[in-house]
Parts: C-alpha cells; structure tokens; sequence
C-alpha cells in the first residue's frame, strides 16, 4: 500500500473576548495574583459569555483553518473534535460544528483524551489522509472549561480557561506530519476527573449536591507525572520520525504550566523564543492549548513553513502524545 504524505494546510482560533485577571479572582476566591502567577505562569484566561458554547468557538476555530488554507465547508471530508467540555454527551459537538458549517460532505464524530485530545484526533487525521480515506480533514481542539469548573475549588478553578483551535490537513508532496507517539495509563483516572454524569454516576440531586459535575485534580501527582511524560514522549515522537532532538525549530507544548513547559524546554536545549508560550493569558484550555498556541506562533511569524515542530501533550487518562511535524 503506497502512503500519501499528510500536511497542515491551514490553522486558525478562536479566542472569546472576556478576560478574567488573577486579581478578578481575588475577589472570589482565597488566592492571590502572586500564588498563581508563581506556581502556574497564568496572569490571566478567557471566559465565554452566557449562550456560547463548545461548537461556537470550534466553529469560528474551523472557519478561520479553512480560510487560511482556502477550502470551502463543502469540500470538507471529515471533522474530527477533540474535547472534554463537549455542548452534549450525545450528539457529538463535530455534528453541531457540521450543522453549523454546512459542511455538508462530512462525517464527525469527537474524541475525548483529556488535553492529549488534539495529538490523538491529529493521529487520526493524519491516519485518514495517509490511507487515501479522506482528502481535507478538519481536526479542532475546543474546550468551554469555564462550565465544568467548580468555582468553589481554588485548587483547580484558576488554572483553566476557554477557546479553540484547529488545523486544516490535506495530502501534500514532501511529508509534513513525521512522526508519532502516543500513550495511555487507565489505572491513573482518578488523578485527573469529572466523576458525574456517566453511567457510573449519573446525574442525580446527590451528585450536584456534592460537585460530582465539575473537574477533580490530584494537582501534585499530575504535575509530577507530567515533567517525566513529556519529555519521554517527545524523544519518543523524534525517534519514531528518525529526527535528532537538534534538528527541532519548536516545541508547541500543552500549556498546564509553565514550570513544567520550562522542564522540557531544559531537556530539549531550546532558547526560550523557540519554545511557544501562552499560557500567562489564556491558562490551561485542554485540546485547545496547543492549536491555539500553534496558530498564534505562524500569525505572529515566528513560525514559518519549512520549521521543523515538535507538539505535545498529557492529561486526563492518564493520556500522552507527540507528534512531530514539518510546518
Ligand atoms: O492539563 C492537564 C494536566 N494538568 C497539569 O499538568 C497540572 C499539574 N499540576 C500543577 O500545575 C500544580 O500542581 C498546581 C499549580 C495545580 C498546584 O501547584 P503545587 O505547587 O503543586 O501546589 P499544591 O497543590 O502542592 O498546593 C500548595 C499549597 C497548598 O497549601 P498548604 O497545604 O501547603 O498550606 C494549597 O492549599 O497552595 C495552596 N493552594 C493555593 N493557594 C492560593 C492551592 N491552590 C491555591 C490557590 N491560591 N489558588
């Protein structure tokens, strides 16, 4: 079977225009500006407004991807989104974000792999190019994080924020995405969870009396778990891609921290311009941190075709991934 090369035709994101500062979270919460600045690098996050959800900010994702790589809705074979604040449990939110495109050639379905979601759906879209299955592959990370978070939970509440992001694939001549590496560890659940709503907790008065609906973290072990995996999957990803560790131009991290983006940063002996951050204005926005991240590194012109980028990410799962990729 004869492989077709897969490459990044357009990107584009969504970014809602509400700021929430630190010091907005001083007003509600037992926390202050210097305890989140100094432990997570996050100076402030976007929230959407009442009304907006999941699929309006993956829409708005999608049509600024398809713009910039000039492909019309109907042209679109297949749309992958990666979530864990989706508009429903069924149907997905790739069919609402078809319905609103009226990309009326497309499957869609999501994929929930907590924020390695974007690496997985983007292994999946590659797949679906690579095979011949599919020539224009909409693959979107978009997290409404602001609903499932308990803003009684200082632990977790400041460290998350809302937007989307997405990238346009297609088949290409010179090979864009290289390499992959993908991973999960199941018996780790718990450390990173909303544990309500499911068929083991439905939905029920005892289950929203006691929170069960919002997002739980072991912040520790999470963290922990993280400065190892992320560094091990990226050297796996360039192994598997047969790319020195020299060669990469940039390193698109999942944006949870900036203490642990820093780690990789020092493993890899990258100069802090070649590393994308943001961190300090939109928090950790799950599947959507790295899109959004590479989308705003190409606008600015930092990151040119030709570069040579490594993405990665971990999350809820345990999940973990890598993927390097010729831009
Ligand atoms: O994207 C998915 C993956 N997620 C991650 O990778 C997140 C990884 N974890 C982290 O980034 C860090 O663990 C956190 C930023 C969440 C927490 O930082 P930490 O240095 O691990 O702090 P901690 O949880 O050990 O808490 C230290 C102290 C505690 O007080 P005591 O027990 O030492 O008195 C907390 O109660 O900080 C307290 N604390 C806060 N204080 C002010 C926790 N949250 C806050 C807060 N403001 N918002």
């Amino acid at each position: 079977m004869k492989f077709i090369n897969t490459g990044i035709l357009g990107v584009g994101s969504a970014i809602p225009p509400k700021i929430v500062t630190n010091f907005d979270l001083e007003k509600i919460l037992d926390t202050s500006d210097e305890w989140i600045r100094t432990r997570t690098g996050i100076h402030e996050r976007r929230i959407v407004e009442d009304g907006v959800c999941t699929s309006d900010l993956a829409t708005q994702a999608a049509r600024a991807a398809m713009q910039s790589a000039g492909v019309t809705a109907a042209e679109i074979d297949m749309i992958i989104v990666a979530t864990i604040t989706p508009d429903t449990i069924t149907p997905s939110t790739a069919c609402f974000v078809q319905a609103k495109l009226e990309a009326i050639n497309a499957a869609a379905f999501d994929i929930s792999a907590g924020c390695t979601g974007f690496i997985y759906a983007l292994s999946l879209g590659h797949a679906y190019i690579q095979s011949g299955a599919c020539k224009r592959v909409l693959v979107i990370g978009a997290e409404v994080m602001s609903r499932f978070l308990d803003w009684q939970d200082r632990s977790t509440c400041i460290l998350f924020g809302d937007g989307a992001g997405a990238v346009l694939l297609g088949p290409v001549q010179e090979p864009g995405i290289l390499g992959f590496k993908l991973g999960a560890d199941g018996s780790q659940a718990n450390l990173l969870i909303i544990p309500g709503g499911g068929t083991n907790q439905p939905a029920s008065r005892s289950s929203v009396e006691n929170r069960q609906h919002f997002i739980k973290m072991c912040g520790n072990e999470t963290f922990k778990f993280a400065v190892r995996i992320m560094g091990e999957v990226t050297q796996e990803a360039l192994d598997a891609a047969g790319v020195g560790k020299s060669k990469l131009d940039f390193l698109v991290p999942h944006q949870a921290n900036l203490r642990i983006i820093e780690s990789a940063r020092k493993r890899f002996e990258l100069p802090e311009d070649r590393v994308v951050v943001n961190i300090d204005r939109y928090g950790n926005m799950s599947s959507a941190s790295i899109p959004v991240a590479l989308d705003e590194a190409i606008k600015s012109g930092r990151l040119k075709r030709g570069h040579l980028m490594a993405l990665v990410g971990f999350g809820a799962g345990l999940t973990w991934g890598a993927a390097v990729v010729r831009y």
